[in-house]
């Protein structure tokens, strides 16, 4: 698959290659959609040693070793075994552990075990609001790794990102409704940015990419966002669409478990004012939010 250029991020991937240099493993976490991955793509592009890339994935989460047999080839494997045949595939190497929260716990152990008793070299990513093995905490607890919160694209990175997926500079004001509208989270920034050129959303006009209009969510992603609030439970999602509906409740208002939920999964931000405010994280979430709850429902929500 062909890699999009990072841009934007020169600061995060020159400090997390650094600190691999220095000898010091790294851990990338963020939001879902901020470009840990990317970054960390281009971190092991740059990097001397060759990388070899772990990518566990969540239905094998209760499998102990599921990950490592699976990059291993093989199923008959106990903690040892996989140990050294991860230590001899890695060899020189960088190890990279995309979406560590994925882990099982035991191949979780066994990569905290040779990164800080073979000290191999790991950067790893993970996202917030997914609750991580212990053994992949532990990595930044015990400083074996380095943790480095990757937030938002500022201004002049949804810019350059611009630049770079339209092929041309977009006006500021076109800038400004994209950072508006995504909160500088580059996945949303890409999708919109494709979509609204798809749609004729925006043009190519005067030497620059201009709005003409409100930009639509592209249908795509809300897919994606749909599925992810499916998976909430049903006092979570009627606390979600609650504020997606109205933008910000006062947290007297709801049930504060379903919220605390919410807030870890990074949906809703709650505000740490006298009378706290809950409010919908992200703009995006909460138009697809919005936009599937029947009338009906609507009325029963706001009484
Ligand atoms: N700085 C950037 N420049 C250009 N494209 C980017 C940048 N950061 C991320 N992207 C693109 O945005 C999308 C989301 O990025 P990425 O997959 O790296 O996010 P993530 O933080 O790893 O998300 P998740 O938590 O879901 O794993 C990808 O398609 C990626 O190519
Ligand atoms: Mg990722």
């Amino acid at each position: 698959m062909a890699r999009w250029p990072v841009v934007g991020r020169e600061r995060a991937v020159d400090v997390a290659a650094a600190q691999l240099r220095a000898g010091t493993g790294v851990a990338l976490t963020g939001r879902p959609g901020m470009g840990k991955s990317a970054i960390a793509a281009e971190v092991a592009a740059g990097s001397s040693a060759p990388a070899v890339w772990l990518r566990p994935v969540s239905e094998l989460q209760g499998v102990p070793l599921g990950a490592l047999a699976l990059l291993l080839g093989t199923g008959d494997l106990d903690p040892a075994r996989a140990a050294s045949g991860l230590a001899e595939l890695v060899g020189g190497g960088l190890l990279v552990v995309d979406d560590a929260h994925d882990l099982d716990g035991q191949s979780a152990a066994v990569v905290h075990q040779l990164a800080t008793v073979q000290r191999l070299p790991l950067l790893i990513t993970c996202t917030d609001g997914r609750v991580p093995p212990d053994a992949v905490t532990r990595l930044w607890k015990d400083g074996t790794v380095r943790r480095y919160e990757i937030g938002p694209l500022d201004a002049g990175g949804v810019a350059a990102m611009a630049a770079a997926v339209l092929g041309g500079t977009a006006d500021p004001a076109l800038v400004d409704e994209v950072v508006a509208r995504t909160l500088g989270a580059p996945l949303y920034v890409r999708e919109l940015l494709l979509a609204a050129r798809d749609n004729g959303a925006i043009s190519w006009r005067d030497g620059r990419w201009r709005s003409d209009g409100r930009l639509a969510l592209p249908a795509g992603l809300a897919d994606v966002i749909g599925l992810r609030l499916d998976t909430l439970d049903p006092a979570a999602r009627r606390v979600h669409d609650l504020v997606a509906l109205v933008g910000a409740v006062s947290l007297d208002l709801v049930d504060e478990s379903a919220t605390a939920e919410l807030e870890r999964r990074g949906l809703v931000v709650v505000d740490d004012l006298e009378r706290p405010l809950v409010r919908a994280a992200h703009p995006f979430v909460a138009e697809v939010a919005a936009g599937a709850i029947p009338v009906a429902a609507r009325r029963s929500l706001l009484r």
